[in-house]
Formats: structure tokens, sequence, C-alpha cells
């Protein structure tokens, strides 16, 4: 009885060194979630309008400082943007992606952004798109999100404060004037790497 004990006591402790980020934030956000808004997406109208909204332009953020200046605008977004009957399973698909970044607020799982102290507007730019170009910008910050958290096994430090207030480095800086618009060749290669991979099988049509 005594070996039973010490697989019991093992059992407990595993997971408990193996992941810091703590437990209800390390599932805060699932596949389950970037499937419904796949969904959403593959439901909007291909022709007409285009929306006009402020979102953040990444330049030289890192993963982190990206999402936490990102999720307020994608709250924004829906709030503004996309509205659909109630019941519908579009407007199912937008309660759950509110849901998910509200639940992400409460359970401390990002830390609202400081007012005062972290300043994100130097990253804001306006868009007039499609709205599936802006859903496609959702889909890429919660991708970052949900491959941090899966991939990370260290607590994160959600300080942004020195990020958004730093210029941009030299060579960024020489991108974005030259095409007066920042193509960040980082943000390319990190999303084709690591989240097309699991974004990458097919989601039933919607009928
Ligand atoms: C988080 O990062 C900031 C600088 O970006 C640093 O000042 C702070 O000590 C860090 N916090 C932790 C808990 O590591």
């Amino acid at each position: 009885s005594n070996g039973k004990n010490v697989c019991v006591l093992m059992l407990l402790c595993v997971p408990l060194t193996m992941m810091d980020i703590p437990g209800p934030c390390k599932h805060a956000i699932t596949m389950d979630h970037l499937l419904q808004l796949k969904q959403l997406i593959s439901n909007q109208l291909r022709t007409g309008c285009s929306i006009t909204y402020t979102f953040i332009e990444r330049k030289h953020l890192s993963v982190v400082c990206d999402v936490k200046a990102t999720l307020p605008r994608v709250l924004e977004l829906f709030n503004v943007h996309f509205k659909y009957v109630r019941g519908s399973g579009s407007a199912q698909a937008v309660v759950s992606i509110q849901n998910l970044i509200l639940n992400i607020y409460s359970q401390h799982c990002i830390p609202a952004l400081n007012e005062e102290l972290e300043d994100t507007v130097v990253f804001e730019r306006q868009y007039n798109e499609s709205p599936v170009q802006a859903l496609q910008r959702v889909e890429e910050v919660l991708s970052l999100y949900l491959h941090l958290i899966t991939t990370t096994n260290t607590p994160v430090n959600w300080t942004c404060e020195d990020e958004y207030s730093s210029n941009l480095p030299p060579t960024v800086t020489q991108l974005t004037t030259s095409t007066g618009e920042s193509i960040s060749t980082d943000w390319a290669s990190l999303w084709s790497a690591s989240v097309e991979d699991f974004l990458s099988y097919s989601l039933p049509t919607a009928s």
C-alpha cells in the first residue's frame, strides 16, 4: 500500500510542476474557439461592403504584447461591426468569441491594459477592409495566443510598458518607411510556421 500512496502522490504532483501557467489559463482558448471563428469567416459575404475599424499593427511587438494590445480591439470590432440575428449560428460564434475574451480578463489570464502606462496608440491603425479580412486579423491574434499558452511552460510576463513606448528598431523602421506600410516578415514566417499547421484541416461547410 506504500507503493500505492507514492503513485497517488506523483499523480498529484506531476501536473502541478509541469503546468506553470495556472490551470484555467492553460485552457483559456481552445481549437474549438478558432473553429467557430473559421466558420464565421466562411459565412461572410465575399462581395460588397468594407468596414472601417481600428486594429493593432504588430510592428516589432512580441507575441505577448501584440495579443495584450489587440484583444480590446477585437471586442470593439465585434461590438461595432458584427451584429447578427439573435440565435443564428453567426451570432452564437460572435458571442462565443466575446465570452472567450471576457473570460480571459475575468480569470486574469491576461491583465487589462494599464491605461496610464501602456499606451498603444502608435500601434493603432485604421483599416478599411472586408469583414473577412477583419476576422482574419482576429484569427491571427487568437491563434498566436493559443500557440503561446500551449507551448509555454513558464508563466507569461504580461508587462508591456517598455515595448509600447520604445522606438522601432532600425531595420523595421526602414521597412515601414520605404513601403509606407508595415509588412512584418517576422509575422509572416511565424504565422505560416506555427499556426497554419494546426489550422490546416478543413471545416465542414456551412449549410
Ligand atoms: C516583467 O518584465 C518587466 C520588464 O519588461 C520587468 O520589469 C518585470 O520585473 C518582469 N516581471 C516578472 C515577474 O518577471
